[in-house]
């Protein structure tokens, strides 16, 4: 029989909703929390302190792994904010959200053994320092995140987020239904990121216009979301996944998916992420959802996900 956990911990997928890519140039961007799919860790007693993955068939243990080992640090890093030496447990992570596809797993298992440790230590940590952890970690997976996965997996709210400032929560007036659905192709962030670098550093002037572009789209996008204006989200994700496109960063899996929600009757459609390959996401009435998850799936989507972003208030 499996020993019940010391504690537990877990923290949720995320979409990006506007601004991918431009926010690491200091433009503002708009994610939100995607509760159906999550990341958890459970805390068991043992004799060393070691991180399994069950999905990924790792298991480290933290005293020797080496100083890039994403789990161990993140073990190490909750320690050291706690100022206590590494707890003799087996700490246990089991995760839905698919890696390497844009919807924040790296993050969310991260805050997940984070929230763990503090219920095991029963410690409290603020928001904004376990954020400040996660995006340590972060780092490890491309040099330059803008923080935004970190912010919006620790928060569990739709924010407003600019690299290097306070995340802004604000007011979702209406909910927003969307299909998340999966190209299948991994694409890690630190490729596009990297690759959208060096095409700004060859092309700065066209790369900018290109960032305040998406920017400017964002901030039309969190007036319509305030407003509860969302049949207005639709046009703004289509300019949006259009200059995504002009940067480089779709794809023909994720141009085909796009395609076929928009010809299945969605509001809106675009990648959400890194791109080149990923998820993309879809604006949906409740109407026609059915039969734009079906669309997507028969031009190629792996998986299809159903979600709401729930009115909110700001605090
Ligand atoms: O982790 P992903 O694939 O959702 O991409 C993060 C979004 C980027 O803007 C491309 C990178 C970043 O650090 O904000």
């Amino acid at each position: 029989m499996t020993p019940s956990p010391l504690a537990r911990g877990e923290a949720p997928g995320k979409v990006i909703l506007f601004g991918e890519h431009a926010v690491v140039y200091g433009r503002p961007a708009i994610a939100a929390p995607v509760t159906q799919v999550r990341a958890r860790a459970h805390i068991f007693p043992a004799s060393t302190c070691t991180v399994e993955a069950i999905d990924l068939h790792q298991r480290v243990e933290v005293a020797r792994a080496p100083a890039d080992d994403p789990f161990a640090l993140m073990v190490r890093l909750v320690c050291d904010a706690l100022q206590r030496p590494l707890p003799p447990w087996r700490i246990v992570i089991t995760s839905d959200i698919p890696i390497a596809a844009g919807l924040g797993s790296g993050a969310a298992i991260s805050a997940a053994i984070g929230r763990a440790m503090l219920a095991g230590f029963n410690a409290h940590l603020p928001n904004e320092t376990l954020s400040a952890l996660v995006y340590e970690v972060e780092k490890l997976h491309h040099g330059t995140p803008s923080g935004i996965d970190n912010t919006v997996v620790v928060y569990e709210r739709p924010v407003w987020f600019v690299r290097g400032r306070e995340p802004e929560p604000f007011a979702v007036a209406r909910p927003i239904p969307l299909l998340i659905a999966d190209t299948g192709v991994p694409s890690p962030t630190r490729i596009a990121v990297g690759d959208v670098r060096r095409a700004w550093e060859q092309e700065p002037a066209r790369f900018e216009a290109l960032f305040d572009e998406i920017g400017d789209i964002a901030r039309q996008a969190r007036s319509a979301i305030e407003e509860g204006d969302i049949p207005a989200l639709g046009p703004l994700m289509h300019a949006n996944q259009t200059l995504l496109a002009r940067m480089g960063v779709s794809s023909p899996e994720l141009d085909r998916l796009v395609r076929a929600a928009l010809d299945a009757g969605a509001a809106g459609a675009k990648l959400s992420g890194a791109g080149r390959g990923g998820n993309m996401i879809a604006l949906v009435s409740d109407d026609i959802a059915e039969e734009v998850a079906n669309a997507l799936r028969a031009a190629g989507a792996v998986r299809v996900i159903s979600t709401t972003i729930p009115p909110a208030t700001p605090i």
